[in-house]
This record gives C-alpha cells, structure tokens and sequence, in this order.
C-alpha cells in the first residue's frame, strides 16, 4: 500500500502548483484531468464507479461541499488515510481548484442498485426521505438535499448515485461518533444519530436502487432553520464561496 501511495503522491505534488518552486526539470502534466489521475484510480475514470462501492463518485458533486471534504481529510476531520497523506502538503488554493475540476465535470450517472426491499421497507424509507418526523424534529432528507436528492449547491451533495455500501458507511460514522465525519457538531451527525438502525437500513436501500437523473436542484438555499442547523458547513466554513 505505501508503495501505491508514493506513485499517488509522485503524480501530484510534482506540479507546478503544488509545488511552485520546483525548478527541477521532471516531465510533468500540466492539465488538471492529467494530475488528477492520482485521484481517479480510486475514484473511477471521471463518470465511472471506483474499483468498488466504497469509492465515492466525486464528479459533478458541488463545489463548496468537495472542497469542504478535501479539507476534512486532509485536516483530520474525516479518516481515510491514503487521501490524508494524499493530501497532507496541498494548499487551501490547490484544493479549491481540485474541488472546481471535479464539480464542474458534469457525465452520466451509473445505473441504479438491484437489492429486493419489502413494502414496509419501502414505505418507510419515502416517508422519513420525503416527510421526517415531525415528533422527533427529525427534518425529511429532502428539505435540504432537494426535492429531487440532486443536492444543493454549494455546501450539499446529492444522495442519488451513490452505492448502498458507501451511504451506509457515511451513516454509520456519523452514527457512532468514533468515526469523524466532517465538523463537529453537524446537522447530518444529529440526523443520522435519530435514525434508528431499521430506519438507516431501509432508507440507505431505498436510496440506492433510485436512478439518478442529474438534473441540477432549483433551490439553491436551505430554508433558514435548516441552515441554522448545518452552520459549521454552509455558513462558517464557507471558504469555497
Ligand atoms: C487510495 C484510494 C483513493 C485515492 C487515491 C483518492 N481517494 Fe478520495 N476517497 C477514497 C475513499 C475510500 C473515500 C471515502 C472515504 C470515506 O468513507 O470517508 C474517498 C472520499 C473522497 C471525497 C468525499 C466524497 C464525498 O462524497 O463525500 C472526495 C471529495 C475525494 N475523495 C476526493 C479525492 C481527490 C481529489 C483525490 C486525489 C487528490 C482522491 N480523492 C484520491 C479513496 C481515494
Ligand atoms: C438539515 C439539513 C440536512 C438534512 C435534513 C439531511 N442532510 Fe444529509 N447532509 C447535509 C449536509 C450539510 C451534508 C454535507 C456534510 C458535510 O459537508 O460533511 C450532508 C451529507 C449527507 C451525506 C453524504 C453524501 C456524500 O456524498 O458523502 C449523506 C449520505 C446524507 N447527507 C444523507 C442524508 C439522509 C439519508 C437524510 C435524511 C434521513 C439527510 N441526509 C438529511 C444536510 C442535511
């Protein structure tokens, strides 16, 4: 693994912006798509699946909410550690314009999931992405992702597109809290914390086997109590304005 992660590291910090005052004279790719290949190994080639599941799509995601996640990693609020070191010596500007490759590639999503949901399964899942639970103060999933879960820009990702296995890995590291997900305290580490494991299963099922249609959201602001309640992303974090 730490041999991988050198060619990785070799593939981005040997260009000009990274490393600005590099005068040796290695043959380096000078387009964003060339250096990014580092990133694309895992991620998939721009518009694919990565190797497997766990490997989030990053393509076309917004541009607050990828840079938001690049700082996280790399500043130790989010645990994966091959795109810590990845990212250990990259600039606050490297990482933006990183952030702006990605979301500005704009390619068809991969199809749907097949998993069998019951009924009841299905039921409950529309009910809590769509209407929360107004008892629990628990908002719908889509009163900030979107009517249509594409995300909104530029603090929130979509939820449709992403495998089973990775939205239940993100929902159980917020869950846990062992795991750091991103900034602490945050609205989506409460949400996922109410979610009862049933509730978490059915909704990440659900979830998966939805095509993606890619169609931008038309909000493009969360209604203010939901803002108040994600403020460490969407308003104090908001670097990547
Ligand atoms: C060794 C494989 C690997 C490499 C190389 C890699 N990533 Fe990742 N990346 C992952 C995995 C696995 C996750 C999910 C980690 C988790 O669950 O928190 C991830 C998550 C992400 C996320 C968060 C996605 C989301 O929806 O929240 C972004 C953004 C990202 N990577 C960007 C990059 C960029 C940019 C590069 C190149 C500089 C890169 N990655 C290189 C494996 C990799
Ligand atoms: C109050 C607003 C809000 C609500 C309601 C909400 N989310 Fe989120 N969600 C966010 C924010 C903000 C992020 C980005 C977190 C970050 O930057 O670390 C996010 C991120 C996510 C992600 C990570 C996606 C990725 O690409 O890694 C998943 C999965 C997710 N939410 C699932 C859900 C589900 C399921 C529900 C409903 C049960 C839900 N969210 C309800 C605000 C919300």
């Amino acid at each position: 693994m730490n041999h991988f992660i050198l060619i990785l590291i070799g593939f981005l910090v040997a260009t000009p912006i990274a490393n600005a005052t590099e005068t040796d004279s290695v043959t380096v790719p000078n387009t964003m798509a060339e250096r990014v290949k580092a990133c694309t190994i895992c991620h998939g080639d721009e518009d694919r699946a990565g190797r497997d599941a766990y490997y989030p799509r990053i393509a076309g995601k917004p541009q607050g909410y990828l840079f938001n996640q690049l700082l996280n990693f790399r500043d130790g609020r989010r645990y994966y550690q091959p795109m810590a070191i990845l990212l250990e010596n990259m600039s606050d500007e490297y990482l933006l314009e990183i952030a702006h490759y990605f979301s500005s590639l704009k390619l068809p999503y991969p199809p749907p999931e097949h998993i069998n949901l019951q009924p009841e399964e299905i039921k409950l899942a529309e009910q809590l992405v769509f209407s929360g639970d107004p008892e629990r103060e628990l908002p719908a999933c889509s009163a900030c992702h979107g009517d249509n879960l594409m995300g909104v820009e530029p603090f929130i990702p979509g939820l449709l597109g992403l495998s089973r296995v990775y939205i239940a890995a993100q929902l159980g590291s917020w869950r846990n809290g062992g795991v750091m997900r991103g900034q602490t305290p945050d609205c989506m580490s409460e949400i996922a914390k109410q979610l009862a494991s049933d509730e978490t299963n059915a909704i990440t099922k659900w979830l998966a086997v939805q095509p993606a249609s890619g169609n931008p959201n038309p909000v493009t602001a969360l209604a203010p109590e939901l803002a108040h309640r994600c403020h460490s992303i969407v308003q104090e974090n908001g670097a990547a304005k």
